[in-house]
């Protein structure tokens, strides 16, 4: 921040022989209170070097600190406040995002670099459960923010399509499926045919004998088997890109675990090569006791391979075809103990780079403070809760705008803005209820709230009599408080898309865009926008630089900003 700077550079020339300008800046904050100043410097930890009282020390910097940047800079207490020159920081900022628009906040830090994002990855025959939409929302929002810092990204719907269910699958569905059915509710079917498996192999222990061998038949490439295995793939995909086409996301890959059978017995030898592979209890595993972590079971006494195997080979491959700088999986966090496996044996195998494999963990879902599932006795569609959501934003909108034109597409964007808002604005680790009533509505911490704002800002350009917003001037302006508090928003939005890919978290964004959205709507209840007179050229700039960091921020989360709601 080029303030913080100038600020930090003073105090700097000041303090030299205590604190190293990195100090200072890591000290500088903002004042809860903007009418206090913009910036502010606290003095305590000088006070403990100089052995002297804090606001002592604030009295007697400010004197010394010029005045070229800052219009005033007072002693508060045992702070030291400064004020910038309003006119020519708001210039440069409006300036800047009228002339970049959308591109305003682009960086190059990314720039020949690949990232993975690997997301949603939802298990085949299996309901779409609500952790993958947790998985699908924030990946997607982690992909964009990697892009707008000039990464290459990958994004990788990582499939469950590969295991012993299968062969279970199979001999359930020869036994007890019928086609039609499978074909008119292939996952609700499938599921139901699995969950029979289970039930009668309590009773008939030898089913699940014809479970493995069905399951061995696959891996050997039996056509019946793979025949069948493919057709409910097909038919489980079908449904997940209902939901994906609803949130409108898109993948580079859709390799799967099936996808690695044949590149897993390349691991199982490096890992006997580099005499890493031990028998226990007839099975082929890692041990990890120097990382405190339990032993990584590699292949099975009867020889089939594990979800470990399938994501080392994974791993190998990735590298080797994309040559990441980072890989991101996004995984709900009771898988931990599973990725610090996986990342273990990489490391004991000589790769360096499994450093750079995160796993991003996430919290749950919750209904009234209870594990939300999507089944519940039925399976419980996700695809059906996100129309539900549709639905209602449609009502909403109708009661709001009856005369809005294209309505029913309007509505698809803000209830899905709501189901993944609802979700982002939180810090990905904790737990969310679910409640559609909270991410509808249009006054509160939600995505509607954010999307309506912008609505507003663009209706407001529309009514301007003027169009041409970049030759505005501030000679003989007074920026007042309301329009200084979004410009100094406005400005802070790069650093937050930094922040937000650093962390990992895409809430921050949601947060930000709520504070502008905030303050927007405060300046537009306390000021005349549309009054003809000397500043209504800079107003409308400012309208315009917020539906652009606005418009540009929902995008980064993975959310249309409609003109008119
Ligand atoms: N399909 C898995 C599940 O639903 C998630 C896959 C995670 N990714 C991975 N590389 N293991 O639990």
């Amino acid at each position: 921040m080029e303030l913080k700077n100038h600020f930090a550079n003073e105090l700097h020339q000041h303090l030299r022989e205590h604190m190293t300008k990195k100090d200072i800046e890591q000290l500088i904050e903002i004042p809860k209170k903007p009418e206090l100043g913009d910036l502010a410097f606290p003095c305590f930890t000088l006070a403990k070097i100089l052995k002297k009282s804090p606001a002592k020390i604030a009295e007697e910097i400010t004197f010394q600190i010029s005045n070229n940047y800052f219009s005033k800079v007072v002693a508060v207490g045992p702070y030291i406040n400064v004020f910038a020159e309003r006119k020519p920081f708001t210039s440069k900022v409006i300036h800047e995002i009228l002339n970049k628009n959308l591109s305003y906040g682009d960086d190059k830090i990314g720039h020949n670099k690949t990232i993975i994002v690997e997301f949603s990855s939802p298990n085949i025959a299996k309901p779409f459960s609500m952790g993958h939409l947790r998985s699908t929302v924030i990946g997607n929002a982690l992909g964009k923010l990697a892009q707008k810092l000039g990464y290459k990204t990958v994004k990788i719907n990582h499939l469950g399509d590969w295991g012993t269910q299968f062969g279970k699958l199979i001999t359930a569905y020869l036994l007890w499926g019928n086609e039609e059915k499978v074909k008119e509710n292939p996952i609700e079917e499938l599921f139901k045919l699995y969950t029979k498996f289970h039930h009668e192999s309590e009773t008939f222990p030898s089913l699940n004998e014809e479970g493995r061998k069905w399951f061995k038949k696959l891996e050997d490439g039996d056509i019946k088997a793979l025949e069948l295995w493919e057709w409910f793939k097909n038919e489980s995909l079908k449904e997940f890109k209902k939901i994906y086409s609803l949130l409108g996301i898109q993948f580079d890959s859709w390799a799967g675990e099936s996808f690695y059978t044949d590149k897993m017995e390349d691991v199982i030898q490096e890992l006997k090569d580099k005499g890493l592979l031990q028998t226990s209890d007839h099975a082929e595993v890692v041990f990890l006791e120097d990382y405190n972590l339990p032993p990584c079971l590699v292949k099975k006494s009867d020889g089939a391979t594990l979800y470990a195997t399938r994501d080392l080979a994974t791993a190998i491959y990735r590298k080797n075809t994309y040559n990441f700088t980072k890989a991101l999986y996004i995984v709900g966090h009771e898988q931990s103990v599973h990725f610090q496996q996986i990342k273990a044996v990489l490391n004991e195998m000589g790769h360096e780079w499994a450093q750079e494999i995160h796993h991003i963990p996430f919290g749950l879902y919750l209904q009234k403070g209870k594990k939300m599932s999507t089944r519940k006795g039925r399976v419980i569609l996700l695809e059906h809760v996100i129309e539900e959501v549709i639905q209602l934003a449609e009502e909403n909108i109708s009661k709001k705008n009856p005369e809005l034109q294209n309505k029913t597409e309007v509505a698809k964007m803000v209830g899905v803005g709501a189901v993944i808002f609802h979700d982002l604005k939180n810090f990905r680790m904790n737990n969310i209820e679910f409640s559609l009533k909270d991410m509808l509505t249009f006054e509160g911490d939600t995505g509607p709230y954010v999307q309506y704002t912008h609505a507003r800002a663009c209706s407001i350009l529309r009514k301007a009599p003027i169009h041409d917003t970049n030759k505005f001037t501030l000679e003989n302006l007074n920026i007042d408080d309301y329009s200084w508090e979004i410009v100094k928003q406005l400005y802070v939005f790069p650093e937050k898309i930094k922040q937000a890919f650093d962390r990992f978290d895409p809430s921050i964004i949601a947060k930000y865009l709520l504070t502008l959205a905030q303050h927007f709507n405060k300046f537009y209840g306390q000021v005349k926008i549309l009054e003809k007179n000397e500043g209504l050229v800079f107003r409308l700039a400012l309208v315009k630089a917020v539906t652009i960091v606005l418009k540009e921020g929902l995008n980064l989360l993975g959310i249309q900003a409609p003109e008119e709601m």
